[in-house]
């Protein structure tokens, strides 16, 4: 079997055990996955905090676009995509836990260092105080300067930004997504970069 199919096919059988919580029924396109590469990358040497990798479509989109595998801290509840992403990536820091509470999983060192944040899990579905806290976390693991991302299915901001005093932005939609996918962009200190040209 392709390395792809055998993608597809551990992605399916998550699905179909917790639908829920994976949210989609196939990984992220590769169109989704540069679009997230392309607002993301800045110098090649950045920190990135990825949220939900599931199987590791927008993980090797980021590598593709420039940011070094050593640099990637993925978390990711699945321990069958966990060991599927620690074999796909053995460069990047793999954890298995609650990406909710990143702040619990982060290593120290690195806490106050990520320049970016990219999240795939359901925040849209959060209660407002547990997007306040994930938020809040997200923000704590980042760098002044750095921002959060996050993809979602919905035609509306997945997170309320001003009711969590935030900026938010619209930066993309990856259309060739199934679903369709838009990526948004969030920060509290500093203006939000320009999205990316296509
Ligand atoms: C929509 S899928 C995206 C997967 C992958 N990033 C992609 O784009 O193909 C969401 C992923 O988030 C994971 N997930 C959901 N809730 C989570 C949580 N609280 N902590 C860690 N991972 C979570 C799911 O297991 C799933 O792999």
């Amino acid at each position: 079997m392709s390395s792809y199919a055998a993608e597809i096919g551990l992605f399916l059988r998550r699905w179909l055990a917790n639908p829920l919580r994976v949210g989609a029924i196939l990984p992220s396109s590769k169109a989704l996955a540069r679009l997230v590469g392309r607002n993301v990358v800045r110098d090649g040497n950045e920190v990135v905090l990825e949220l939900g990798a599931g199987t590791g479509t927008i993980t090797r989109g980021l590598v593709e676009a420039g940011v070094p595998e050593a640099n990637l801290v993925l978390v990711e509840l699945d321990p069958d995509m966990v060991a599927y992403l620690r074999s796909r990536f053995p460069k990047a820091r793999v954890i298995e836990g609650d990406a909710t509470r990143p702040l619990d999983l982060l290593p120290g060192h690195l806490v106050g260092r990520v320049d970016t944040v990219i999240s795939g899990i359901p925040a849209l579905q959060f209660p407002l105080e547990k997007q306040r806290s994930y938020m809040d976390q997200c923000f704590a693991a980042c760098q002044p300067e750095g921002y959060v991302l996050q993809y979602t299915y919905s035609l509306k901001s997945p997170l309320p930004y001003q009711l969590l005093e935030m900026t938010g932005r619209r930066l993309g939609l990856a259309l060739a997504n199934v679903p369709p996918a838009h990526l948004w962009g969030y920060t509290r200190e500093v203006a939000m970069p320009a999205a990316a040209a296509e």
